[in-house]
């Protein structure tokens, strides 16, 4: 399937995984990706150059294909965009930036090492930043997204996006799993489209099995935004809430934060350990409504062909 992004990023169909963090991404599964076609972004926030350089040279062992690496720019310093650009993956993803952070002179060592530059958005005054300071693609991501999002919705955010950073070719993101979802951003005027939820229910994710059936079992009813997993983990996010499963965790201080304020260090440990036990009431387990819409757990590259050989047969339905 091609798109104007499909040609920017020499890819054949317009199908990202998001380059999640905290371990959400390996090089296995962002070779699946790569493999039937689409882009696979690895989160590589906080990663030691040792370990940034260890991801990168996983990915090449597994695919000769273009793939991306992920920065949260609020908690990137030079070194760990040094790092980044220094493994020379075709594409430089960054999102969050603080409000004082100058994206021209990063963007422009991105392309310096060759890099196209995707920038992850959740408000159209951020896309049209990140357009001035030489952003080559923005993400729109909605607020129904898993992990720290904001509050406009995935369906008003992409075609603002799209008309206030035009000609830039616009990805959405946030509430996409399937042809369907794929199809209807490509009507709202996007290039193509970013998954978090669905790639972290298949085979290749790193998530502890009981995690992935936590996404299959909700309804896309049971997440929550709260600030509750960054306040245990002292981190103080710009702009953004954390959409998460609705566990005991969340229920158990939700509306107590001056409390778990207090109490950070002890909670903190407390979800670290359920996350290396796979254990799904204390974890924090980011995903997004759109979890209501995943029933099984599937090859990543299956992912990415059943979503484009889908909306390729509603598309044609749509216009034939
Ligand atoms: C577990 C998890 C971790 C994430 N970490 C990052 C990150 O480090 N950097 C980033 O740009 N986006 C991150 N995201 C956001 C995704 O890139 C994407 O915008 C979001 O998952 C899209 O919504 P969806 O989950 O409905 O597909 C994360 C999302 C999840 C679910």
């Amino acid at each position: 399937m091609r798109t104007r992004l499909t040609e920017v990023l020499g890819i054949e169909h317009p199908v990202i995984l998001g380059g999640m963090g905290s371990g959400s991404t390996t090089p296995e599964l962002v070779a699946a990706v790569a493999e039937a076609g689409g882009l696979g972004i690895n989160g590589v926030s906080r990663y030691p150059a040792e370990r940034v350089a260890g991801v990168a040279a996983g990915i090449r062992a597994l695919t000769d294909r273009p793939y991306g690496l992920n920065l949260l720019l609020f908690m990137s310093d030079d070194a760990a965009v040094d790092a980044v650009l220094a493994e020379q993956p075709a594409v430089f993803s960054t999102a969050w930036p603080w409000p004082d952070q100058d994206l021209k002179p990063i963007f422009e060592r991105a392309h310096a090492a060759g890099a196209t530059v995707v920038h992850q958005v959740a408000g159209v005054e951020e896309a049209r930043r990140a357009a001035e300071a030489g952003a080559d693609v923005i993400v729109a991501q909605g607020t129904e997204g898993g992990g720290h999002v904001a509050l406009i919705s995935t369906l008003v955010l992409t075609p603002m996006t799209v008309r206030a950073v035009s000609p830039l070719p616009v990805i959405a993101a946030g509430g996409i799993a399937d042809g369907a979802g794929l199809a209807a951003a490509l009507m709202l005027g996007a290039e193509g489209v970013l998954l978090g939820t669905r790639f972290l229910a298949t085979v290749e994710s790193p998530w502890p099995e009981a995690w992935k059936q936590a996404i299959l079992a909700s309804d896309g009813h049971d997440t929550m935004l709260s600030e509750i997993p960054d306040i245990a983990r002292a981190t103080v996010w710009p702009g953004a809430f954390d959409r998460s499963w609705r566990n005991r965790l969340i229920e158990e201080w939700a509306g107590r934060e001056n409390e778990l304020r207090q109490r950070r260090t002890e909670i903190g440990r407390r979800m670290a350990e359920a996350k290396e036990r796979g254990e799904t009431d204390y974890g924090e387990l980011n995903f997004g409504q759109v979890a209501g819409l995943i029933g099984e757990i599937l090859p990543a590259g299956e992912v990415v062909r059943q979503m484009v050989a889908q909306a390729e047969e509603l598309l044609g339905k749509a216009t034939g």
